[in-house]
This record gives C-alpha cells, sequence and structure tokens, in this order.
C-alpha cells in the first residue's frame, strides 16, 4: 500500500509531469513503440514517428488519466474504473503491456526530471504505476 511518504513524493513529482503531459506521455509512448514493437499492434493506423501528433495526443490522455489517479491515491481503482471496463473488456490490451509502459513511464521521468528522481520517489511511482496497473487489468477474468 502507499505510505504517506509514498502519497507526498508522487504529488511532488506528478506537479512536473502533469503540467506537460503530451511531453511526458508521448515521450513514454514512443520510448514503448521503440522497445517493445509489440505494443504497437494495439494501435494499427497509428503514426508511430517521434512526436506524431497522434502519440502526443495519446500520451496526452494517459498522463491527464494518471494525474486524476494521482488526485485519488487512496482509491485508485476507483479513479480508473472506466479506463479499467474499456481496456479489459473493450480493447484486450495485453495485460502484459501495462507494465512495459509503467516502465517507459518511470524512464521518461528519469530522464526528464534528474534532480527530482531521487530513490524515494522511483520507489513511489513505482508502487503507484504498479497500483495503476493492477486497476487497469483486475476485470480480465
Ligand atoms: C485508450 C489510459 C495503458 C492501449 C486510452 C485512453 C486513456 C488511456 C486515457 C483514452 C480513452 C478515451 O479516449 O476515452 C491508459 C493508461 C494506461 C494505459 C493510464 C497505463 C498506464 C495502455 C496500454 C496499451 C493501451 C499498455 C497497449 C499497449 C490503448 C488503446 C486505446 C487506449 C488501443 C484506444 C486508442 C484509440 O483508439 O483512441 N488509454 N492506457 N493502453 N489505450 Fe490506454
Amino acid at each position: 500500500a502507499l505510505t504517506a511518504d509514498d502519497c507526498s513524493c508522487i504529488k511532488a513529482i506528478w506537479q512536473s509531469v502533469s503540467s506537460h503531459p503530451d511531453h511526458y506521455g508521448g515521450e513514454a509512448l514512443y520510448r514503448m513503440f521503440l522497445s517493445h514493437p509489440q505494443t504497437k499492434t494495439s494501435f494499427p493506423n497509428f503514426d508511430f514517428d517521434k512526436d506524431s501528433p497522434q502519440i502526443k495526443a495519446h500520451g496526452k490522455k494517459v498522463v491527464d488519466a494518471l494525474t486524476e489517479a494521482s488526485k485519488h491515491l487512496d482509491n485508485i481503482d476507483g479513479a480508473l474504473n472506466k479506463m479499467s471496463d474499456l481496456h479489459s473488456l473493450n480493447l484486450r490490451v495485453d495485460p502484459g503491456n501495462f507494465s512495459l509502459l509503467t516502465h517507459n513511464i518511470i524512464v521518461t521521468i528519469a530522464d526528464n526530471l534528474p534532480d527530482k528522481f531521487d530513490c524515494l520517489t522511483h520507489q513511489a511511482l513505482d508502487k503507484f504505476l504498479a497500483a495503476v496497473g493492477c486497476a487497469l487489468t483486475h476485470k480480465y477474468r
């Protein structure tokens, strides 16, 4: 479970992330598509070039959803309930892909905010994004 210290680390770093959602979300998606090309199959007809408008627009949606979750750290499942239905019941995204995206979100934050990405923040983000992954996949069965 997230501790009070985890929550304050997440809220602090997420202020920076949420103020440039297309930049962070777009870079995380771009890294995921590059490092794990199998994730491209969820996005037919997508333009996978760096800084493509589609990647940035979708990245913004992802980060905005995480911003919403970051405001409800005591009830992440509830905050992402509709997203959970979408990903598990409609899109049927391979559940293994969530950890690929969340890993790339962490790498993106570490690369962009090296001074803020200390060990405790890393740990807190890892716990937060693991909880998000659980929230989005627990309805698969
Ligand atoms: C759509 C969030 C992980 C594939 C979306 C949307 C959001 C979102 C906010 C837009 C929903 C709407 O338009 O109403 C997230 C979050 C994730 C996550 C927070 C985890 C941190 C993934 C992963 C994949 C994926 C790992 C596949 C590799 C998709 C697809 C769509 C979508 C295919 C629909 C795109 C479209 O046609 O517009 N997601 N997502 N998502 N997501 Fe995710």
